[in-house]
């Protein structure tokens, strides 16, 4: 960080006040030079060495590489904890409405729970990044350029989530630091050129910040050496209710259309207005009210009615908690999952069992099958351009 605590104050910088404030209070080691001298004399290097988050050992993956998991906090006791193993947000812990943290995603506490036998047959990608193209490409093909490339099949005969290996089971660079609104996570990975069939090398970064009004900012960037295909979302299941199943969570969308699938979950192409279906939730409603009307459960993407600029895309409520949590993206589309491959075979890290529907998740991106599909927006990137694209969750309460 270049700036100093002095000049976020003669600047009446508030923002980065609060950020630097708060990093201070959140590390012990930043009050030394504070405690021992009569003023506060910070350089800019003990601020960058205070306030970034702590790591620990989470320990080896099968192939042997000790990963670490970041905590990132705030004033408000909002904690994530997030690995360099794909990138997974493995703890979130938040506040209800009597003011006590408690877990609100499903994770295990250490790598090896990510990477068991149980874990990867199931595929629930929990708290993951997703790449090079979170959710479904249609027959693992797509034809770019005139040239058709084929990806690694990982569901039935569909590519899910970046393929066998996709970026969730890859270890990231991890870079823990501040900036203005809080501490942050940078990671960086590149996928080589052919991996998992895609074409290019595609330099990733993925900067988490756990700000001080209480949100988890996501925000993505890449660039490629040749056109590529690139989706990029994170999978989180979150759960406000502090143990029971997400049924009773109240829901609102900001979409008044949905892509309608195939049985292999595919878009038909077809936008269908959620208006009279049990896809509409441009009003509140709770997961559970018409889940029994959806075969299979929700497990659809929805187009944003905004596109442009951070919009929002989904608020959820728990009313016995109290939680809320507001999501906006600059992504045109929302797939909201509701954990329904979930069966009760992987247990947590509290040992508690994730049954159906344990957690949903809110993955923020661009539809499925973009390549196949001319109509929808593109995902494909350029060599000379930069995607960037930014989901921010963000927590409270209701009492
Ligand atoms: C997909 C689901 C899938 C889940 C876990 C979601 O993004 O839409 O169909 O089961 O991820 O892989």
């Amino acid at each position: 960080m270049k700036h100093s605590l002095r000049a976020a104050v003669a600047t009446g910088n508030t923002a980065l006040l609060a950020g630097l404030l708060l990093a201070t209070s959140c590390n012990p080691s930043a009050s030394t030079e504070q405690n021992s001298g009569s003023s506060p004399t910070m350089t800019d290097s003990t601020q960058t060495v205070a306030a970034a988050p702590g790591a620990a050992s989470f320990g080896k993956t099968q192939d042997g590489t000790e990963v670490q998991l970041y905590t990132l906090s705030n004033a408000h006791g909002l904690k994530v904890s997030i690995t360099n193993y794909g990138g997974t947000i493995t703890s979130l812990l938040v506040p209800d409405k009597a003011g006590k943290p408690g877990e609100v995603v499903l994770g295990f506490n250490s790598v090896s729970g990510y990477q068991s036998p149980e874990f990867l047959k199931s595929g629930p990608y929990f708290g993951a990044l997703i790449g090079r193209y979170g959710n479904r490409i249609a027959r693992g093909k797509f034809t770019l350029d005139g040239k058709e490339y084929t990806l690694a099949k990982n569901n039935g005969e569909n590519t899910l989530h970046g393929g066998k290996k996709g970026f969730d089971k890859v270890v990231w660079q991890a870079e823990p630091g501040t900036s203005a609104e809080g501490q942050t996570l940078k990671l960086t990975y590149l996928s080589k050129d052919g991996e998992e069939g895609y074409p290019g090398n595609l330099r990733v970064t993925v900067v988490y910040t756990l700000t001080a009004d209480d949100a988890l900012k996501i925000d993505y960037s890449a660039t490629t050496d040749k056109a590529t295909p690139v989706n990029l979302t994170n999978h989180a299941y979150f759960n406000l209710s502090g143990g029971k199943d997400v049924l009773g969570h109240e829901v609102t969308i900001a979409a008044d259309r949905y892509n309608v699938v195939d049985a292999g979950l595919i878009p038909t192409g077809e936008l269908r207005p959620v208006k009279g279906t049990p896809f509409d939730f441009t009003t509140p409603h709770t997961i559970g009210e018409r889940i029994a009307q959806v075969p299979g459960g929700y497990d659809h993407n929805w187009l944003l009615n905004q596109t442009t600029g951070l919009h929002p895309a989904a608020t959820v409520y728990e009313p016995t908690t109290g939680r809320t949590m507001e999501v906006t993206t600059t992504e045109p589309g929302l797939q909201f999952y509701t954990g329904n491959f979930l069966d009760g075979t992987l247990k947590g890290a509290n040992n508690q069992t994730y049954g159906k529907h344990a957690g949903f998740c809110m993955e923020t991106q661009h539809f499925p099958d973009s390549p196949n599909q001319p109509t929808f927006p593109s995902t494909i990137l350029k060599p000379g351009q930069t995607l960037q694209s930014s989901t921010v969750y963000k927590f409270g309460v209701r009492q």
